[in-house]
């Protein structure tokens, strides 16, 4: 009788587990607008060129966007969901804004876009964003609502191949900006990567939880040249 007990506990338990580790995989796997916040990733041209081979014709002195990425409070995300594959033609209206405020530093620009949607875009079927044109219009948008390189200027931050700015001061210039705590990432003391985290239902900014993975301390450049 006691051991009839304890097997029928020992399969509660293991059925209890399988089931908890199938929804965590249900979770991580995949599933369209099942995820927290997006992160809304752009990239400082002369730091990222920097670390890496680019395109020279496409360098200048701008942050880029690299892409809105659909993110987990824990750091997990969802990928490569279930959906509609890319279709350059129901994006070509956007594509004058798209080549120049969305390209691929170091190859063809539909191959990046093709990578960012397959990857994040089929995921962030959701809310606002109901396919591919709203997913790609979204990133446009928030690019002009969210501007970086404008929110450092006017705390008197400038681009630099000489001046050592403290990294808390580009963070609250942000912040102080958009109202909202962003993540930042560095490459050998250069400002590289700025996130702003963004709402999944009013694609508003919000503050960023803390994400491992994202910070960057004391004294960085931003530099003005690779
Ligand atoms: C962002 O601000 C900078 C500095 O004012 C400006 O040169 C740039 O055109 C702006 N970018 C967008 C997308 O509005």
């Amino acid at each position: 009788m006691k051991s009839a007990l304890l097997v029928f506990a020992t399969v509660l338990l293991l059925l209890v587990s399988f089931e908890s580790a199938h929804s965590v995989t249900i979770y991580t796997s995949g599933k369209p607008g099942v995820f927290d916040f997006y992160l809304f990733v752009q990239q400082w041209i002369y730091s990222y060129c920097g670390s890496q081979t680019c395109i020279k014709s496409k360098e200048r002195e701008a942050f880029t966007i690299h892409g809105l990425w659909p993110e987990n409070n824990d750091g997990s995300y969802p990928s490569f969901c279930s959906g509609s594959s890319f279709n350059y033609n129901s994006i070509s209206d956007l594509s004058t804004q798209l080549n120049y405020d969305w390209p691929s530093l170091t190859g063809p620009n539909t191959d990046f876009w093709t990578h960012e949607w397959s990857k994040h875009g089929t995921c962030s079927i959701t809310g606002p964003i109901t396919d591919i044109h709203d997913y790609f219009a979204a990133g446009i948008k928030l690019y002009d609502n969210y501007n970086i390189t404008q929110a450092l200027n006017s705390e008197n931050i400038y681009p630099s191949d000489s001046e050592t700015y403290n990294a808390n001061d580009m963070f609250n210039a942000i912040n102080t900006a958009f109202h909202a705590k962003p993540a930042m990432q560095c490459i050998s003391g250069q400002l590289s990567t700025v996130a702003v985290c963004v709402d999944k239902n009013t694609l508003e900014a919000m503050d960023c939880p803390a994400l491992s993975g994202w910070s960057c301390k004391g004294g960085i450049s931003w530099p003005a040249s690779d």
